[in-house]
């Protein structure tokens, strides 16, 4: 069934987007304006399908919160909420091409609906469009920032790629993917608003490490929930990453406590990618065994705290709170 995954009405996202209402108006109104081509029909609708799903509009609430809670008092600040969100769907389009998925913010992916050339394609027009519209703000260093965010992105899923399969992949290098593929995008995302308001240094890294520590605890918490949530709450279908033969946190754990017999499975399922009925639920259960999903929840929720203090370096305020809360409930979903 098409429609939008189910999002709970009084999280921290919903009171950032109701505190944030006005300026997410015009950053909508941005994104439906520059998403529109005059000569290629098939632009527009493979964006509109993925944009109209909504998303939870994570990356530009940040840029938009940080810009604020900082005294910013213009408007780049919205153009560059919007930059980000481009990037955001753009990465979106390339990954589900790249990860073969079939579903995405509860409908199914563009790939699937159309082909991976229209994904490819609209992708890269997507990313063209969002260096447009940050060079609008004439700001280099925030050109620098979202330039930069977006090959280190690229750099993350290529890292992903060539780590899948391997049973030998570090917790450190699972580091290294997640905070390229996922946490560049919110870090950069909280940074630029500090930029853009010409805070002091110091509050600029405050922001750099509170995304940065957020983006890795969000996205420790997305691979539990390929293991654990639900296809209608998640909006995407679970068991992607073992079909993929991705090693995640909970993998890496497990794979590191493994008895000989374990050991063949991942190899037979993983390395080897022979997979059979049943396999997704042994592989819950031997990550059961070894309490790996409880201990990749407990580094999730110590990048959770990292997040939170970081903004201790940051003015009162109460989108700052939001931040805070933000942080708390990107790992509360898992419990
Ligand atoms: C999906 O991000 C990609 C990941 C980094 C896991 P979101 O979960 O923020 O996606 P939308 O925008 O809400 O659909
Ligand atoms: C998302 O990676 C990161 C990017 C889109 C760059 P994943 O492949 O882990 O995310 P989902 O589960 O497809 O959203
Ligand atoms: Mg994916
Ligand atoms: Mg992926």
């Amino acid at each position: 069934m098409d429609g939008a995954p189910e999002t709970p009405k009084t999280g921290p996202q919903d009171r950032l987007s109701a505190a944030l209402a006005e300026d997410m108006a015009a950053v909508n109104a941005l994104i439906r304006a520059r998403m529109a081509s005059e000569h290629a029909p098939r632009i527009p609708e493979v964006t509109a399908h993925l944009i109209e799903a909504g998303g939870k509009r994570l990356r530009p609430m940040l840029t938009l919160a940080a810009a604020r809670l900082c005294g910013y008092a213009g408007t780049d600040h919205q153009k560059l909420a919007a930059t980000v969100e481009f990037i955001h769907t753009a990465t979106l389009l390339h990954d589900d091409v790249v990860d073969e998925s079939q579903r995405r913010r509860g409908r199914p992916t563009a790939n699937l609906l159309w082909d991976n050339k229209s994904s490819v394609l609209v992708g890269d027009y997507l990313f063209a469009r969002s260096f447009q519209l940050m060079v609008e703000t004439g700001s280099l260093r925030v050109l620098d920032i979202l330039a930069n965010a977006s090959a280190v992105i690229a750099e993350g899923e290529v890292l992903q790629l060539t780590a899948a399969q391997d049973l030998g992949t570090t917790e450190d290098t699972y580091l290294k993917v997640i905070r390229g593929k996922t946490a560049a995008l919110f870090s950069a995302a909280t940074e630029v608003g500090g930029v853009i308001a010409g805070v002091p240094e110091a509050q600029v890294r405050a922001l750099y490490t509170y995304g940065d520590a957020l983006g890795i605890a969000f996205q420790i918490a997305d691979d539990l929930l390929d293991y654990g949530g639900s296809s209608a709450t998640i909006g995407k279908n679970t068991g992607d990453d073992f079909r993929e033969r991705k090693l995640t946190l909970p993998v890496i754990k497990a794979v590191a406590q493994a008895t000989p017999e374990d050991r063949a499975f991942w190899v037979r399922t993983i390395e080897k990618g022979d997979q059979r009925d049943g396999d997704l639920e042994q592989a819950l259960a031997i990550m059961a065994r070894h309490g790996a999903m409880e201990a990749a929840r407990a580094d999730a929720l110590r990048w959770s705290d990292t997040a939170r203090a970081a903004l201790t370096a940051l003015p009162d305020h109460p989108l700052r709170d939001m931040l805070s809360d933000l942080a708390s409930y990107v790992v509360a979903r898992l419990s």
